[in-house]
């Protein structure tokens, strides 16, 4: 988002007594170099859902935070605060998640994520495809956005049935690459890859993934024709 997005946000949502609801599934629990990307722009929102980093994946669980206000206001209204369904809070989800939050916090891993991000964004600077013009990434810590297009196919805005064309060929030239490729959404005739390597990734591991996506974002960028 645009600086100085959330903050009129907030206020806004404040005068009308609206509450503020983000989603921090890709965001939360380090990615952006905090706890949750809202910290980076001095929000405190009153319900706040997440996912995915809460464990690194390990196993499936999301959940929302709920601000004290917001959980007494409940109560206060005679209601029960009802947070429980029949897989809810499952044992090996919830002891997978503590285990990676330990990690982390022993680790230090969240202060490591800015510095970590800077390298990677630094190595992304040096690809061809960038110097050639044909891939732009956004980022802010660890929590990556590439835009990639074709030198070649002019396209100014990529059709439906190109877009599903495009998608196939860069998910197979990633998988021949050994690289998976999460294709995200579409800005124009560029197709946006979301990037978040692991917060332990080393100058090794970096360098392997970013030689690997150089080769992928490469053959990608020279397809001419979408059969
Ligand atoms: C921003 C965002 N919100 C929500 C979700 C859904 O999360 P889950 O697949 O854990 O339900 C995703 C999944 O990719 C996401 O990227």
């Amino acid at each position: 988002v645009p600086e100085g997005y959330w903050g009129p946000v907030k206020q806004a949502c404040e005068e009308l007594g609206v509450l503020l609801i983000v989603d921090e599934v890709l965001s939360g629990f380090g990615r952006m170099g905090r706890a949750f990307g809202m910290q980076e722009f001095g929000i405190v929102p009153e319900l706040t859902a997440f996912a995915k980093g809460v464990n690194g994946g390990y196993a499936p669980l999301g959940g929302v935070l709920v601000h004290k206000k917001v959980h007494d206001a409940i109560l206060a209204a005679g209601a029960r605060f009802h947070s429980q369904h029949t897989t809810a809070a499952h044992p090996i989800a919830c002891a997978a998640s503590l285990a990676v939050q330990r990690y982390a916090k022993d680790h230090q891993l969240f202060s490591k994520v800015a510095p970590r991000g800077e390298k990677l964004r630094a190595a992304l600077s040096g690809l061809a495809v960038m110097k050639e013009g044909l891939l732009r990434v956004k980022s802010r810590g660890m929590f990556f956005e590439l835009y990639i297009r074709t030198a070649q196919l002019n396209i100014k805005q990529v059709t439906l049935a190109a877009q599903g064309a495009l998608l196939k060929r860069a998910i197979q030239i990633a998988l021949e690459e050994r690289v998976v490729l999460f294709p995200y959404s579409w800005d124009g005739s560029s197709m946006m890859v979301a990037f978040g390597p692991p917060f332990i990734i080393d100058d090794a591991l970096q360098d392997e993934v970013v030689r690997r996506l150089d080769r992928a974002l490469t053959r990608y960028s020279k397809i001419s024709d979408l059969g």
